[in-house]
């Protein structure tokens, strides 16, 4: 793989809430994580609900303060800019994000042009003329006809409004474009359709992207690579294909045997450990783990950087031909 300078480099970030009621136990949320993203290159996110997917997308998007870690991004470290005065930042412009649900996200008052033209404003620095051609070019990218751009949400179908999410998203001209579950809040057949206009803007625009998806089979479909988070920490990171292939971490292969075609399902027994004060010696996965020794008690694994990382004892990431 030729080495490029990353676009993203994000090196042991943490986010720990505090739990109410507890006075001093911490929610690990986001542990120790270390990844980065090349410029036009795209990442998956996958991992059961609960682990840190959201949290650690909007550390990134710098909606949330970390607690700890560092996230380099043209040159500066952002987690040192608290989330409050990021939208005064240049770097806020370069990394944009589109929501879950682009009801929720959409202001109800606001038209479709409007929406997309306060980025162009407020983080491109536009005046009125450049904002509204640069929503015109936006929506020809992502085939929203130009009759519908004076329309309130309420107007527009759950597709029509998912591209308008993702045109307000384009429009100041990010380099970094953060997707989670992108199409989770829209009807079934128009869930392809988007995800392949994703698709395709991405590959046009030399876009990278950070994709967080439930569906395995879409992650594998339009990644480079993939990173596998389980309670907190990334447990499996690597090539798409390979990960795929050969999943390494016991999660990891756990989870893949639940995608159709991919070998007998392993079903995993025994409890989620508490995201609470976990102890930092212990694996995250023992509790769970089919293939548990009692090393994995006494010393946590630690994700080696690499092609393909593992973070497991037992584990070796292995080059499996493409
Ligand atoms: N604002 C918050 N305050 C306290 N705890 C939080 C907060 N936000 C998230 N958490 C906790 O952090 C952990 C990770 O949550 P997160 O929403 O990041 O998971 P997720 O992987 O995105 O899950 P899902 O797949 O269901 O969207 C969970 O244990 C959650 O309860
Ligand atoms: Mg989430």
């Amino acid at each position: 793989m030729a080495e490029t300078a990353p676009l993203l480099q994000v090196e042991r970030l943490a986010k720990r809430y505090p739990v109410s009621g507890r006075r001093g136990a911490l929610l690990h949320a986001v542990d120790d994580v270390s990844l980065h993203i090349a410029p036009g290159e795209s990442l998956g996110l996958v991992g059961e609900s609960g682990c840190g997917k959201s949290t650690l997308v909007r550390l990134l998007a710098r909606l949330i303060d970390a607690s700890e870690g560092r996230i380099v991004f043209g040159g500066a470290d952002l987690a040192e800019v608290p989330a409050r005065r990021f939208a005064l930042r240049p770097e806020r412009a370069g990394i944009q994000m589109v929501f879950q649900d682009p009801t929720d996200s959409l202001n109800p008052r606001y038209t479709a042009r409007d929406t997309i033209a306060e980025p162009c404003r407020l983080l491109a620095g536009m005046d009125a003329a450049a904002a509204n051609a640069r929503v015109d070019e936006v929506a020809e990218q992502v085939g929203l006809p130009t009759a519908l751009l004076s329309r309130f949400p309420h107007q527009l179908s759950g597709g029509q409004r998912a591209r308008v999410g993702i045109a307000r998203a384009l429009a100041p001209g990010p380099k970094l474009l953060i997707l989670d579950e992108p199409t989770a809040a829209l009807d079934v057949s128009v869930q392809a359709v988007v995800l392949q206009l994703l698709d395709r803007l991405r590959r046009e625009l030399n876009l990278a992207t950070l994709f967080v998806s439930h569906d395995l089979n879409v992650v594998r479909l339009l990644t480079d690579r993939v990173a596998v988070m389980y309670l907190g920490k990334i447990v499996e990171m690597g090539p798409s294909q390979q990960l795929f292939a050969a999943p390494q971490h016991p999660y990891t292969r756990a989870l893949v045997s639940s995608i159709p075609g991919h070998g007998p399902r392993l079903r995993l027994e025994g409890e989620v450990s508490s995201p609470i004060d976990p102890p930092p010696q212990v694996c995250r996965f023992a509790s769970r783990c089919p293939e548990v020794q009692d090393r994995c008690r006494r010393e946590a694994p630690v994700l080696h950087a690499g092609v393909h990382g593992v973070a497991c004892h037992f584990a070796k990431a292995t080059e499996v031909p493409a």
